[in-house]
């Protein structure tokens, strides 16, 4: 497992400016070898800006396939919804086939079946290893990532690809999916994203490589990077 190369930038523009380009290199090396990329998306509120700036630039859409990392089991016109933050910021803003575009199932009343819907679906898409081109990733206050939260029994899953969890401690505390680390782990990258000052100790903690918070152990098969700033 690659253990997490940082990178800190001086503010959340850079950053997404860095991380849009890393996506854009990442998605154009994935489709002149495999014909495609795979790309799973952050949720929370990150990303936004990376996402903007992606839209706008030379990209291979018709053979781009979007995920989740993980999603709140909300309806997609709710605000909470991290459908409709990549609608806004990047779906309604490049032609990306509609076909490519996978989210993730979620009715709160039964988020376990929306779980095996889409493990289903990634498993008609990969095969035996889920080897997305790229999972992009947040860093929560308390160390979370996807939704894989401290504590949960969903960090000890060892097989599953999709798991839904009750999202008690989250924000907000709704129940949600959420990629596991074997998912992520069968990843060919992962890009954690991670801004403001309040997650400077998370990252150090990361950097020194002693960490057991959950985000700090979200590595890919291939490259794990963490672009960081502390101005957000
Ligand atoms: C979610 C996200 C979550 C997020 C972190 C950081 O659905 O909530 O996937 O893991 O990335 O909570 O959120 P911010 O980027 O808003 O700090």
């Amino acid at each position: 497992m690659s253990a997490a190369l940082i990178t800190e930038f001086a503010d959340l523009e850079s950053l997404s400016a860095a991380a849009a380009e890393a996506i854009a290199e990442t998605a154009s090396r994935a489709a002149a070898e495999r014909g495609r990329f795979s790309l799973a998306l952050s949720g929370g509120g990150t990303p936004r800006r990376t996402y903007e700036r992606l839209a706008a630039l030379r990209m291979p859409w018709e053979s781009t396939h979007i995920f989740w990392g993980d999603e709140r089991c909300v309806p997609r016109e709710n605000p909470a919804s991290n459908y409709r933050m990549a609608r806004e910021t990047l779906l309604s803003r490049a032609a990306i086939p509609a076909a490519n575009i996978h989210p993730m199932p979620c009715d709160p009343a039964s988020a376990e079946a929306g779980a095996r819907s889409y493990e289903a679906e990634l498993r008609s898409f990969f095969g035996a290893e889920p080897a997305f081109d790229l999972i992009l990733l947040g860093l929560g206050p308390d160390g979370h990532t996807a939704s894989l939260f401290p504590g949960e029994p969903t960090l000890h899953e060892s097989k599953r690809w999709v798991l839904s969890t009750p999202g008690r401690a989250a924000n907000p505390p709704v129940p949600r999916l959420t990629l596991t680390y074997p998912a992520i782990s069968a990843s060919r990258g992962v890009l954690l994203l991670a801004a403001g000052a309040g997650k400077k100790a998370l990252v150090e903690s990361a950097a020194r490589g002693d960490a057991a918070f959950p985000a700090a152990l979200a590595r890919a098969a291939g490259e794990t990077r963490w672009f960081w700033s502390a101005r957000d």
